[in-house]
């Protein structure tokens, strides 16, 4: 926890001084505060790719994808028919409050409303989306 608080601090006292800081540093340090966030919110559903067993539909590649699109994952009739793509902004509206954001899906509530969190997760969803 100590290493993640140091991590937040930097990224976040690197907002301001982003111009001296090199844009590459400010994103890896975003993709890493973003992975120990997704550890702690998010890994005991969601495994980051194929090879491990996972509740919910594993997420690499969910930036840009169609939602309940995940071959052989069982969604709820909420989330296969919702028709939307996992755009940043849907994401970000998911994380802050995903039953208000689409009803009945099978996801526990998560309401992650602080925008730097989001922005770390979603700096991690992306690099694992390419
Ligand atoms: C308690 C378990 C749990 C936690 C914690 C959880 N999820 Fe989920 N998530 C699910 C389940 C189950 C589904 C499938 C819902 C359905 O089919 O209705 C889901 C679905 C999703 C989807 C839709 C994926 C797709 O293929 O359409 C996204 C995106 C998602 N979760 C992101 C997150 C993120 C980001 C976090 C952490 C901030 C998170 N979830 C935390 C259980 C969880």
């Amino acid at each position: 926890m100590k290493h993640l608080t140091l991590l937040l601090g930097l990224a976040v006292s690197s907002v301001s001084t982003a111009p001296t800081l090199a844009q590459s540093t400010f994103d890896r340090v975003k993709i890493e505060a973003g992975e120990m966030l997704f550890f702690s919110e998010c890994r005991r559903c969601h495994a980051p790719d194929a090879t491990g067993p996972s509740y919910g539909p594993q997420l690499d590649g969910v930036v840009g994808r169609k939602a309940g699109t995940v071959e052989g994952y069982q969604y709820s009739d909420a989330l296969a028919g919702s028709g939307i793509v996992w755009t940043p902004a849907a994401l970000r509206a998911w994380m802050e409050d995903n039953d208000g954001f689409m009803p009945g899906t099978k996801m526990r509530h998560v309401g992650i409303d602080d925008r730097t969190v989001q922005d770390f997760i979603l700096a991690y969803l992306s690099s694992i989306s390419d």
